[in-house]
């Protein structure tokens, strides 16, 4: 299969390298010029572990390519992912399509010969008609047909995801396209790796719903920490009791600072504005944001109370930046609200993060550190809000001997309340009094 990439950011790379290892023919395109040079040199623009490997073995290979070129590229192409970013409209919270229009009008003009075209990207409920339309009115001529093909990569962990997903959702209404499709994943059928065909619509609402309701459960066991903290319970223990019924599953139970990265806050939002267009609003969604949205700045009191109620004039040590680990993605990371509130609080707050540090530097004026250590010399509380591995085995009596006061607060629940007081810390863990 002759395969293309329209945007050759997070999803399209990995996509583009993944299907490019099954032993397809893929063209990366994007128009930033700098990004594809960079990519032709083999600097791949994001962390994501495995996939620097992956780009130049299929590069080496011949099987995978990058151009600005467009045009050329989708006239030789079997199947044109669009998978261009749909970020939050500015104001009202609604996917901006601008980028995935702009792109089904530049594919139209280009098309030759029976063509998909798949909406990898995540697009409202009804992009996918309007795609089709847009091609049509460009090319009236155009023999294609349109699908959705919503992806569920997870940072960190994308081409695992990619090669071993849980389902592929492949939504469409052309029996041909289908065929194409087949083709595309058939190196997956080895994984046994279920394939569900839908009507276009469901295909973009799975992803929306999956997306809202893993935001939901993260959200409720959240809201059960807080509790357990008020009860004296332990959530570790009510996740793993309910997690055993296989009716709710033990994944994305851990109780933590709230949801962050480029996907779940997106998703949310969008789904609760298409909801309310269509007079049929998801208020499980709407209260799940906004109690998403508190939980941030809420984890920022935690540690001021940590610390005897008051920060003015005090260091605060971070522990890791991103928005989970394994990624420099700072997207709607807990940490912005958390180092925010600290410092509208007085704070001096120094931050490391063993790949963020970068994206970090543009979003938050804080002292960066080159090591959880030296983060914490001369500080009154140290908080773990990402969950690196570097931060899992701290050696504490170092981490206590340079800190000022030896206060731990692990909003990740990675450390054992009385393994961190045996080395004489004050610790405060998430939904656990002790
Ligand atoms: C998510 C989805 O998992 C993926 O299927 C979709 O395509 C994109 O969005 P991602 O955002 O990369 O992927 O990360 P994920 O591992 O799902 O974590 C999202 C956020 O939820 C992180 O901030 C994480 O720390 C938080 N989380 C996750 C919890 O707080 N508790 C959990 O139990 C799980």
């Amino acid at each position: 299969m002759h395969i293309v990439m329209v945007g050759s950011g997070y999803v399209g790379l990995v996509s583009g390298a993944c299907f490019a290892d099954f032993g397809h023919d893929v063209v990366c395109v994007d128009k930033a010029a700098d990004k594809i040079e960079a990519l032709k040199n083999g600097v791949i623009p994001i962390f994501e572990p495995g996939l620097d490997q992956l780009v130049e073995t299929n590069v080496k290979a011949g099987r995978l390519s990058f151009t600005t070129e467009l045009a050329e590229a989708v006239a030789a192409a079997d199947v044109v992912f669009i998978a261009v970013g749909t970020p939050s409209r500015r104001g009202d919270g609604h996917a901006d399509l601008g980028y995935v229009y702009a792109a089904a009008r530049e594919i139209a003009a280009s098309i030759k010969g029976f063509t998909v075209v798949v909406t990898k990207s995540t697009v409202p409920v009804g992009t996918g008609d309007e795609v089709e339309r847009i091609i049509r009115e460009t090319n009236p001529d155009a023999d294609v047909a349109v699908v959705s093909n919503p992806e569920f990569l997870r940072e960190g962990a994308a081409i695992e995801d990619f090669k071993r997903p849980d389902r592929i959702v492949v939504g469409l209404a052309d029996d041909r396209a289908r065929g194409v499709m087949t083709e595309v994943y058939r190196p997956l059928y080895l994984n046994q790796a279920p394939i569900l065909f839908t009507s276009r619509q469901t295909s973009e609402l799975i992803k929306y719903a999956a997306n809202g309701f893993l935001a939901m459960k993260i959200t409720f066991i959240n809201e059960i920490a807080d509790l357990c903290e008020r009860v004296g319970a332990d959530v570790q223990d009510v996740s793993r009791g309910i997690g055993l019924d296989g009716r709710i599953g033990a994944k994305f139970l851990h109780a933590g600072p709230g949801y962050g990265g480029s996907c779940f806050p997106k998703d949310t939002l969008a789904l609760a504005k298409t909801a309310q267009d269509h007079d049929s609003p998801m208020r499980l969604i709407e209260t799940t944001i906004a109690i998403n949205d508190n939980r941030k700045r809420a984890m920022g009191r935690k540690v001021i109370n940590a610390a005897g109620g008051d920060v003015r004039g005090k260091k605060v040590a971070v522990f890791g930046l991103t928005f989970k680990p394994n990624t420099d993605d700072m997207r709607d990371s807990p940490a912005i609200a958390i180092v925010q509130a600290l410092q509208d609080a007085g704070a001096i707050v120094s931050g490391y993060d063993p790949e963020g540090m970068e994206n970090a530097r543009q979003m938050m004026d804080i002292e960066f550190a080159k090591g959880p250590y030296q983060a914490a010399e001369g500080a009154d509380v140290a908080v773990l809000v990402t969950e690196w591995n570097e931060f899992r085995a701290l050696d504490l009596n170092r981490l206590k001997s340079v800190m000022k006061a030896p206060v731990l607060v692990d909003l990740r629940n990675v450390y054992r309340a009385h393994e961190v007081e045996a080395h004489g810390f004050a610790y405060a863990g998430v939904g656990k009094v002790k």
